[in-house]
C-alpha cells in the first residue's frame, strides 16, 4: 500500500519525521508530497524543501519526496496511492482534519485517510513554532534536524541562537558559514 503524506514543510520538524518514519513501518511506500502554494509566502523555497525533506529521510529507503499543486486526492490518484497520512497533535488539530478528511472523502471514495498520533514529546511542535522562536532568536536545534536548523538561522542572519536553557544542544557559530547548511553536513558525514 503506498501513503501520500501532503502537508507544506515550511520547515520539516522532528514532529513531521517521527510520523514519516513510523509510516514508512507501516506502508509499502510513503510520498511525502509538498504542496506548492501559490497563495502562501514560505520561508524556504520548494525546492529548499524537497532538499531538506530528502536529507532528513536518506535514511528510509521507502520514502519517497515530490511536490504537487491542486487536488491531494487526484495527485494521489495520479501515484495509484490508497492513502494519505496525517499526523494529529491534539484535539484541535482533530476538527480540521477530520473536515478534510471528509471533504477528500467526497472527492474520491477511494481514498483513505490514516492519522496517527503524534508521538508525545512533539504535540505541541509546528512549522510555525519553530520560525516563530527562530525569528525572535531562540535555538530550535531540539525541533529540527541539525541541518534544517542552519538553515534557519541563515534564514534570519541569525549567528549565535540563545542556549536552550533546557536541551542546552543549541550550536552556537562565530560567524554565518560561506557554504549552505547542506553542504557543511555532507562535509561533516564524510
Ligand atoms: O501542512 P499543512 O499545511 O497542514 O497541509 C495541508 C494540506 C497541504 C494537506 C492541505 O491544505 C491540502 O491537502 N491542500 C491541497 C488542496 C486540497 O486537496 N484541498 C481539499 C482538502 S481540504
Amino acid at each position: 500500500m503506498i501513503a501520500i503524506y501532503p502537508g507544506s514543510f515550511d520547515p520539516i520538524t522532528l514532529g513531521h519525521l517521527d510520523i514519516i518514519q513510523r509510516g514508512s513501518r507501516l506502508f509499502e511506500r510513503v510520498i511525502v508530497a509538498v504542496l506548492r502554494n501559490p497563495n502562501k509566502m514560505p520561508l524556504f523555497s520548494v525546492q529548499q524543501r524537497l532538499e531538506q525533506i530528502s536529507f532528513s529521510t536518506r535514511h528510509l529507503a521507502n520514502v519517497e519526496v515530490d511536490t504537487f499543486d491542486g487536488l491531494t486526492v487526484n495527485y494521489a490518484q495520479m501515484r495509484q496511492a490508497q492513502v494519505l497520512l496525517r499526523g494529529l497533535r491534539a484535539v484541535s488539530d482533530f476538527e480540521i482534519e477530520l473536515q478534510m478528511a471528509h471533504t477528500n472523502k467526497t472527492l474520491s471514495t477511494q481514498i483513505e485517510t490514516v492519522f496517527l498520533a503524534t508521538s508525545n514529546e512533539y504535540s505541541f511542535l509546528s512549522s510555525s513554532v519553530v520560525k516563530e522562536i527562530a525569528r525572535f532568536g531562540g535555538s530550535v536545534d531540539h525541533l529540527v534536524p541539525p541541518h534544517i536548523a542552519l538553515d534557519i538561522y541563515q534564514c534570519y542572519n541569525q549567528n549565535s541562537p540563545m542556549l536552550n536553557p533546557i536541551t542546552t544542544e543549541a550550536m552556537p557559530r562565530k560567524s554565518i558559514p560561506t557554504e549552505s547548511p547542506m553542504e557543511m553536513l555532507r562535509e561533516q558525514e564524510a
